[in-house]
């Protein structure tokens, strides 16, 4: 009797979980109909300890999404970052075999390549990685809008302008996506300063947010489909963006028409129900809390169930498209093709490097090289916090030097290297801080005289590398980051003066995480190569520029001002804060003594005059302009044509390399608008840009550029729209916002 009853209830089950519909990419309705609120309220959270069944498994940092094999539903892998698979550091399998996956260059130097094609191949190596590592989505682009140097995500993002960050972001998702796994375009929006970054409310009226910092996001979604988007931290003008339905749905959604799903960055316990109704799906990290005040707030009212099925659906939506649904067999490798993946890391490295002087010191021929600073031994690869990749190696500028057949001074060497080793060593053993975490930024050594004479009369040429990086979390800080130290300051004045006195130059490498102040030294070394945080391949990319192996085709994406405080809004930062912990969550700063401003919130008071805006509209100098970068050949534009066809502006300009070696171009498509119905608008903005192939000497390409009349347009804040003036506009081609290379009159 028993066996036939526990047969009848095997039956039973048998019957209702095959009655269970199965998810598939046609039945998304029916399956959320199929849910229980329960159910529901736990897949929009990410899985977490708290949840049966769950089981941490990530080998880095990013999250799960709730599974419901009763469904056919499995966990969406999401991990950390823009620039490589984020690994725990060593981290090993369960077999103990220890893993790895590359580290390339940061978004900065990304941006600074003017070259899409160079971030689609990023991206695509990414995005093998993302699925080697068993991952389905890769939690980047970061492409927040670069309004202030001191930021400490500055690295991870991509530029001062909104075209060339939302066009680099999408071929960038473009090439992730194209692999099979999904982006997170973040973060939106604002969110442009780390101190206080979960609490802090970023103010602004409505045409800078919408022709600055929504604008890059408007762009790339454009010219990708980014399977999510990430909502920031911050406020945005007193409302939490999470929280924002005027900027997830009226924005993102209605205007910019995104599709996708939204994840919430990692936050805590907030206004769930309102964070639901506003256009946030996915809640991550997760915490159990949240999925307990969606179910209280169904009960109370406070939450529509239509808001949780948008929700429902926009995960399950995201769940089909993932790997983990459409290859429930796929067995990750966990070896990506680390290899392959270091050639192209390589290669971008050198596209992105922006040579800022040259006179007449580079490409070096091999000689004796006299390496100094001790970046030049420990090169800084990449930033810290999400962005940071465990990397397998650093290629090393003195090692990349050696393998060119430059041959080093020993006795620099021997104390550069030992010197390093032992603050590593310091920081470890003394539990300072994990190395592995970031490379750290380390002290220059003071030089004596001597042992600078003794460089002098061993080596033909000297070269000097500066470090910096930053990272999430915390912004820099202006005296001590932005400025050099005297120790880095005296150390390329004491080179300079002893190597200029014997006849001989010196070459100065900026291994940086972003802008530094350069205008009173710059014009001390006869050469200065900004080289970004460059990735595990930094060394031998920076080798291969210095050695003329690449010609440095790089342009800033970003201005170098002469001084802080020539910054529009400079005082609208917090750029002397010393933040004493991570995540710093200024709640109550008068507690403490310390001004609200720029902690609990920041005015962007600049409006839209951001980067180049600002200074080419008000004719303040700078360092180096954006755009700027110098190579080792020369170009002439020629024949540059400008027409209106239908809805599209298209233009075109002749490129030809009339220099002595193969080099590649860069080249910005700028618009002077008249004011039509504005009291103001910027000089000058740029619309499109492109860059050519490799052109040997005498070689031309044509580079021809199209773009939507309405982007001529800037946007009326009092009538929430776009509009474009009639009259006569001028179009300048060139990469160099000061300096175009060919300009012609365009009437509207
Ligand atoms: C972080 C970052 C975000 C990252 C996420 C997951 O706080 O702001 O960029 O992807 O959490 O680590």
């Amino acid at each position: 009797m028993k066996t036939k009853a526990f047969f009848l209830c095997c039956l039973f089950a048998t019957a209702v979980l095959s009655a269970q519909p199965k998810l598939n990419p046609n039945n998304i309705p029916e399956i959320v109909k199929a849910m229980s609120p329960q159910e529901k309220a736990l897949l929009v959270v990410g899985f977490n300890s708290a949840c049966e069944g769950y089981t941490p498994t990530l080998p880095g940092t990013g999250g799960l999404t709730h599974p419901f094999e009763k469904y056919g539903i499995p966990s969406v892998v999401m991990m950390d970052g823009p620039v490589g698979v984020r690994l725990e550091p060593d981290w090993h399998d369960g077999l103990g075999e220890a893993h790895f996956t590359t580290c390339f260059p940061t978004g900065l130097l990304t941006a600074a390549s003017w070259d899409r094609e160079v971030a689609f191949r990023m991206g695509h190596a990414i995005g093998e990685e993302t699925l080697d590592m068993g991952a389905d989505v890769i939690l980047g682009p970061g492409m927040n809008l670069l309004r202030n140097p001191l930021n400490g995500r500055n690295f991870e993002y991509f530029s001062e302008d909104p075209v060339l960050s939302g066009s680099i972001a999408a071929a960038y998702i473009n090439g992730v996506q194209e692999t099979g796994a999904g982006t997170s375009a973040k973060h939106f929006a604002a969110n442009n300063q780390e101190t206080n970054r979960l609490d802090g409310d970023s103010r602004m009226d409505a045409r800078t947010l919408r022709e600055l910092y929504t604008r890059g996001f408007e762009i790339c979604l454009r010219e990708s489909e980014p399977w999510t988007v990430m909502a920031s931290y911050n406020l945005l003008n007193g409302e939490y963006t999470q929280e924002s339905y005027s900027l997830l749905t009226g924005i993102l959604r209605e205007e910019f028409g995104f599709r996708g799903l939204v994840v919430t960055d990692w936050t805590g316990m907030r206004n769930t129900p309102l964070q639901l109704h506003a256009g946030s799906d996915l809640f991550m990290g997760g915490m159990y809390k949240q999925t307990e005040h969606i179910l209280s707030s169904l009960e109370d009212g406070s939450l529509q169930m239509a808001d949780l099925d948008r929700a429902v659906t926009k995960v399950l939506e995201l769940v089909v498209k993932s790997v983990s649904f459409r290859l429930p067999d796929f067995v990750p490798s966990l070896k990506p093709d680390l290899e392959g993946h270091a050639k192209l890391a390589r290669e971008t490295a050198a596209e992105g490097m922006v040579l800022l002087e040259n006179k007449g010191v580079l490409p070096l021929r091999p000689s004796r090289v006299a390496l100094f600073g001790v970046h030049s031994y420990d090169l800084i690869p990449g930033g810290n916090g999400a962005a940071f990749v465990s990397c397998p190696y650093v290629s090393q500028v003195n090692d990349a030097l050696k393998e060119a057949g430059f041959t080093l001074d020993p006795q620099l060497e021997k104390l550069y290297k030992g010197y390093a080793a032992f603050i590593d060593a310091d920081l470890t053993l003394n539990h300072k801080v994990n190395v592995h975490v970031g490379q750290p930024q380390k002290k220059e050594l003071e030089l004596t005289p001597r042992l600078i004479g003794e460089a002098v009369s061993s080596a033909d040429v000297a070269v000097i590398t500066i470090g910096r990086t930053s990272g999430e979390a915390r912004d820099r800080v202006l005296d001590k980051e932005f400025l050099l130290q005297e120790n880095e300051k005296s150390l390329i004045e004491r080179v300079c003066e002893g190597f200029h006195a014997a006849g001989k130059k010196v070459v100065v490498v900026l291994n940086i995480c972003g802008v530094v102040e350069t205008a009173s030294w710059k014009q001390l070394p006869d050469a200065v190569l900004c080289a970004w945080l460059p990735g595990e391949e930094g060394g031998h990319a920076i080798a291969d520029i210095l050695t003329g192996r690449a010609t440095p085709s790089g342009r800033l994406p970003m201005t170098f001002p002469v001084d802080y405080f020539d910054i529009a809004g400079a005082e609208d930062f917090p750029y002397n804060f010393i933040s004493d912990k991570a995540n710093e969550s200024v709640v109550h700063p008068e507690r403490r003594g310390l001004d609200p401003k720029n902690l609990m919130y920041t005015d962007y008071t600049e409006g839209i005059y951001v980067g180049y805006r600002h200074f080419l509209t008000r004719g303040v100098e700078v360092a180096y302009p954006f755009g700027y970068g110098l190579s080792y050949t020369s170009f002439e534009y020629s024949a540059p044509v400008v027409k209106r066809q239908g809805k599209q502006v298209v233009a075109s300009v002749k490129v030809t390399n009339v220099g002595p070696v193969a080099g590649k171009e860069a080249v910005g498509l700028y618009v002077h608008a008249p004011l039509g119905n504005f009291a103001d608008k910027p000089e000058r903005e740029l619309k499109a840009f492109g860059k050519t192939r490799l052109l040997q000497p005498g070689e031309s390409q044509v580079l021809e550029f199209s773009f939507p009349v309405q982007d001529l347009g800037s946007y009326n804040a009092a009538c929430s729209r776009w509009e474009t003036a009639k009259g006569k506009y001028t179009v300048y081609f060139g990469a160099d916002c000061q300096a175009p290379a060919a300009s012609l009159p365009f009437s509207l």
